[in-house]
Parts: C-alpha cells; structure tokens; sequence
C-alpha cells in the first residue's frame, strides 16, 4: 500500500525491506470509518485478535494516524491504511469481513432517525464499494440507524446483483451487552454468566429484551420489568447525555462489535453453535427484518431461531416495535428505490 509506506518514511528513519512473510494465518477484516469514536478502540482490539492476519483500516480522514499507531502492536495482524474515496476499493479487495461503523453519532436531545440523512448515504456509497470489491464477504454494519441502514445495504446489494441474506448483519450486540450487564446488577450475578435475549430492532421501543428467557432463569416483579425494559431500551440514550455533546457509545460499543466480529469469524472457521442476536433478513415476524438469535457459520447465518414463548409483557412490547420497526425498514428501502 504506498500511503502506508509514505507514511513510514515520514519518520524521517531510513527504510530497510522487510522479510515479513505476510502474517498469521487468519481472516482479512476491514474496518470503514476506523478512525472514529468507535473504529479506533475497534481497530485495537481487531488487531489483538487471533483469528485475523490482515486488518485493514480505512476512513475519509485520520486513517494514517490510528493506522500507525496500532501497527506497532506487537500481534499478529498486519495493518494497513487507507484513506479517502480513491482507496475505498483497495480497502475492500479480498475481505472477509467488513465491519461497518462509519457515520455520524447523536448528540443529546436526538433520535438514531435524525442521523439516517447523513448516514443512509455513507451506508450506501460503502456498500457500492463491497458490491464490486468483496460481494462475498460477511458485512457488520453499526451505523445507525441500523432499522434502516441494514435495509438500505440490502437493496444496494440487490440492485447490484450480489445480496445474500446470511452475509449481511446489522449489529445489535451492545444491547445484549447491556441487557447482560443491568440484569446481573438487580439480580446479583456475575455479567459473564448471564445471557438476555434482545429481539425487534436498534432504537427505543423497537429494542425487546426478552427477560423471560434470561439464563440462568429469573424471576422478576413487576417492577424490575419495567426498570430493566425502560433501562436496556434506553442505555443508548443514557451514554449520549452524559457524554454531552461529545458523542455516543464508543468503548462498550467496540467491545461488542469485537464480540459480534469474533463470533462471525468463528462461525466462518467451522466452530459449532456459534450462536448470537443480530438484526437480519427474517421470517420470524411478517416483518422483512428482524433481530433475533441467529446461528453462524462458513457460510454466514445458518440458522435464525423463532422468538419462543413470549409472555404478555412482551407480546405487547412486540406490537409496538413492529409498528416502529415497519416504518424504519420501509424508510431505508425506498432511500434506495425511489
Ligand atoms: P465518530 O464521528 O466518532 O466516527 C465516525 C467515523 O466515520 C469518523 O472517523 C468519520 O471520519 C468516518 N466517516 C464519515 N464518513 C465516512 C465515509 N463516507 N467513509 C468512511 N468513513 C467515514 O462516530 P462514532 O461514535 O464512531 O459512531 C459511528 C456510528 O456508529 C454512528 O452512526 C453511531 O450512531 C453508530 N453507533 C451504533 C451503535 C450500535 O449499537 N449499532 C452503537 C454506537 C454507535
Ligand atoms: C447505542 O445504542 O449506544 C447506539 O445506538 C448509539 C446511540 O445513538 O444510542
């Protein structure tokens, strides 16, 4: 990569050729929108990741920086930069997974919705990218509004001939994290230990945690339903007024997206039961797409499991999400389409 060079010898140090044998092996992961809130935390533990052997970073600015600065870590994957539209394509030649959180992040007082005018478009010109460089490639797209930006992805990806359902995942991890996290707090458990399902979508009423099918099994009273309900589908928000104008979430989000990557990359080594929640095509609901436990594998998802027994909570939670869902998803496609 020739900017990454430049950027070597701008040191000033005098080059000498590498005998370098090309890295471990491992996956090829780009990151688009590295250099951001949640790419650069991102990159570093990508970088730490064992199944990965080349990761390459691109963003519209500061991607040389970030680039450097990880590529001294001592870990197996080599790093590369690239920076601007004009290296879009070379980014993306040859990868295996593409994880997506480029776009802009709320500021208090706004909705995931009031980003889909400048992100739906990024989403979409990125998109176009992997359509021509790596149709094959597993996608993880973070940028919001996911309920919309998954559905603008997919019709970029049919218009040009190259969509596959199993490969195209919006990333709805941090919320399981989350989930995780405050159910453990009011139940006294260690996080670690303990899984919540979160099905419907990314924003507000849209995000249901099924607390009836926490494990290990708990009860709640009807308080702690309402708490954790109100707490899990607005941790989000709760992240964007403390920061205060400075963003949203970006280090718990990295650490999910880590998660979610590493599962992907599992399912694609073969592993069994690689099982994880995600925003995807579906036919769990009469809606397009869904988030809901899906199983990974060589291939992308394998399997998207049915919600199970709701209780009644949680039917009437579901209405609702669908009814927001709808309009989300619609908003996405016709972005494309019209
Ligand atoms: P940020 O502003 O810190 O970083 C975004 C990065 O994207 C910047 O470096 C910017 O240069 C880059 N970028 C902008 N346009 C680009 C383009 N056309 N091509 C490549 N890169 C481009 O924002 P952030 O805090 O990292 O958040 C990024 C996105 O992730 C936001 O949309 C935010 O809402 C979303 N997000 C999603 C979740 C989730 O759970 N899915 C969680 C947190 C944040
Ligand atoms: C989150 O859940 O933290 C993200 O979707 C970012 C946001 O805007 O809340």
């Amino acid at each position: 990569n020739p900017n990454y060079l430049k950027m070597e010898g701008s040191s000033g140090l005098q080059q000498v050729s590498c005998r370098a044998k090309g890295g471990a092996p491992g996956f090829k992961v780009a990151i688009l929108g590295a250099a951001g809130g949640i790419g650069q935390p991102l990159a570093m533990l990508m970088k730490m990741n064992p199944l990965v052997s080349v990761l390459h970073l691109y963003d519209v600015v500061n991607s040389p920086g970030v680039t450097a600065d990880i590529s001294h870590m001592d870990t197996g994957a080599v790093v590369r930069c690239f920076l601007g539209q004009s290296q879009l394509e070379d980014a993306l030649i040859g990868m295996d997974l593409v994880i997506i959180p480029a776009g802009v992040p709320r500021k208090p007082g706004m909705t995931r919705d009031d980003l889909f005018n400048i992100n739906a478009g990024i989403v979409k010109t990125l998109c176009e990218g992997i359509t021509k460089c790596c149709p094959n490639a597993i996608v993880n797209l973070i940028s919001n509004p996911v309920n919309s930006t998954v559905p603008i992805a997919a019709e970029v990806f049919k218009k040009a001939g190259t969509y596959d359902p199993k490969r195209l995942l919006g990333v709805t991890m941090l919320v399981v994290v989350r989930a995780n996290t405050f159910v453990a707090e009011v139940m006294g458990l260690d996080p670690r230990e303990v899984e919540v399902p979160v099905v419907g979508g990314h924003a507000g009423v849209t995000i249901l945690p099924l607390l009836s099918q926490v494990k290990p099994p708990c009860s709640f009273t009807p308080e702690e339903t309402d708490y954790l309900t109100s707490r899990i589908q607005n941790g989000g928000t709760e992240v964007v007024e403390a920061k205060a104008g400075a963003g949203s979430a970006t280090l718990s989000m990295a650490y999910a997206a880590v998660k979610f990557a590493d599962a992907c990359l599992r399912g694609l080594r073969g592993d069994a039961s690689v099982i994880q929640c995600a925003f995807v095509a579906s036919q769990v609901t009469e809606l397009p797409f869904f988030a809901s436990k899906v199983r990974l594998g060589r291939t992308g998802i394998d399997e998207i499991y049915p919600l199970g027994p709701l209780n009644e909570y949680e039917r009437v939670g579901l209405e609702k999400a669908k009814k927001e869902l709808a309009e989300s998803i619609q908003k996405g496609v016709s972005f494309i389409k019209k």
